[in-house]
């Protein structure tokens, strides 16, 4: 089982240089002409193969390799190609390009497989685009309705429907994955944290994703002069920001067990020197790999944007902009992998990732493993992140083996 390194470098030079901001990291919008090059090259790539090409529900793109029994469930690899804005060049790509390279190797040495294999891009798995992460794999497996797709727009009100469209993304499989059509979903990724580097162990084994509750948070105070209005007649909505923001910092520490919350994008209206905010918009992204813990900290973050609003007399709103609940990945995988590293002597290590990951959507569906290589410093969602060519070669190995185990 040949896998070259070499190509893998070239598959991962040239998705990169698909990029909207060239001197400032990656910028990869889901369906943008950056987006459109990139997948462009898999499907080429996996037309070389004779794969079978198809544009799936909620924007997926789906390269099938077909087995001897060709209605048998399939064996999907993949991840994704969005990045976030100034982000870095293996999020996602990685998974993606190890999953190719697994499939080549599987042509190029006829080997023999009974079911098919998938090599998967899933869209919108960041958000950045639509506001809204993990979009393709929520609708792909149908716990988003597609309908709901054409209320979703992206900062210049082209609704993601229509985004499709001018990519030239036209759906030739509307159909939703289902269990009967799933043997398994594999996702190499790199692990984004430092956990691995610490250990110095260069393969994570996943065995729970962390749960994901994002919200956009609207203040709405009163537009007043700055000169001329009193503090105390004030309905600041950024002093209210303000004060919320710096609460869910201490909430989350407070709460610890691995409680992360997030504020990353505000807006402040009218957005003038001279004028008292009367609107405030900001993000709200929370996460803990248990679901109790997750809703406690969700609850108690809500409860003191009421307070807040209530001490300050200022309206509010809660938009909930999607979520991933807490998953356990298949043992039966873990199991598996931490054996085949074990056979080639390389040290693994079982961990809770608490990044999102479309795996988590498709735990329900199938057994479902992700396989972690180390991020150089734990640095990631920023142009410095960086994983060894070595370390993603391992990761493409594993998922190449297991990959022909689930599908013999
Ligand atoms: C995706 O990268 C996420 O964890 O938000
Ligand atoms: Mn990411
Ligand atoms: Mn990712």
């Amino acid at each position: 089982m040949a896998i070259l390194i070499e190509r893998i470098r070239n598959d991962i030079e040239f998705i990169n240089q698909f990029n909207a901001t060239p001197e400032k990291g990656v910028t990869r919008l889901t369906f943008s002409d950056e987006y459109r090059g990139a997948t462009a090259h898999v499907v080429e790539e996996m037309q070389k193969l004779n794969a079978q090409i198809s544009y799936c529900r909620g924007g997926n793109v789906r390269a099938r390799l077909i087995g001897t029994d060709d209605h048998g469930p399939a064996v999907m690899m993949g991840s994704h190609l969005d990045t976030v804005v100034n982000g870095g060049r293996y999020d996602g790509v990685v998974g993606v390009v190890a999953a190719m390279e697994a499939a080549r190797s599987i042509v190029e040495d006829n080997i023999a497989h009974r079911l098919p294999i998938d090599v998967v891009v899933f869209a919108e798995e960041e958000g950045s685009r639509f506001n809204r992460g993990l979009l393709g794999s929520s609708v792909w497996t149908g716990k988003l309705n597609s309908s709901y797709l054409a209320d979703i727009q992206d900062a210049a009100n082209i609704s993601y429907p229509e985004a499709m469209r001018q990519a030239g993304f036209e759906l030739n499989d509307d159909a939703l994955l289902e269990p009967s059509n799933l043997r398994a979903m594999l996702e190499v990724h790199i692990e984004q944290g430092l956990v691995l580097e610490k250990r110095g162990c260069r393969l994570g084994l996943v065995e729970a994703i962390a749960g994901i509750r994002h919200f956009d948070v609207t203040l709405k105070g009163r537009a007043d002069h700055a000169g001329t209005t009193p503090m105390e007649d004030r309905a600041d909505a950024l002093q209210a920001a303000a004060l919320i923001i710096s609460a869910v910092e201490e909430i989350a520490l407070q709460i610890g067990d691995n409680t992360v919350a997030t504020v990353g994008r505000i807006a402040s209206m009218p957005g003038q020197n001279n004028v008292v905010p009367g609107r405030v918009t900001f993000s709200l992204d929370i996460r803990n790999a248990d679901q109790i813990i997750l809703n406690t900290a969700v609850t108690t973050i809500t409860n003191k944007i009421k307070t807040v609003c209530a001490t300050r007399g200022l309206e509010y709103e809660i938009t909930p902009l999607g979520s991933a609940e807490p998953v356990t990945l298949s043992v039966e995988i873990v199991d598996l992998l931490e054996a085949k590293a074990r056979e080639r002597n390389i040290e693994s290590l079982r961990m809770v990732s608490g990044a999102g990951h479309d795996s988590a959507l498709l735990a329900d569906l199938t057994q479902t493993g992700m396989i972690f290589v180390p991020s150089q410093g734990g640095r990631s969602h920023c142009p410095e992140e960086f994983t060894s060519l070595e370390d993603i070669g391992l990761g493409c190995e594993m998922l190449l083996s297991a990959a022909l185990e689930l599908s013999a």
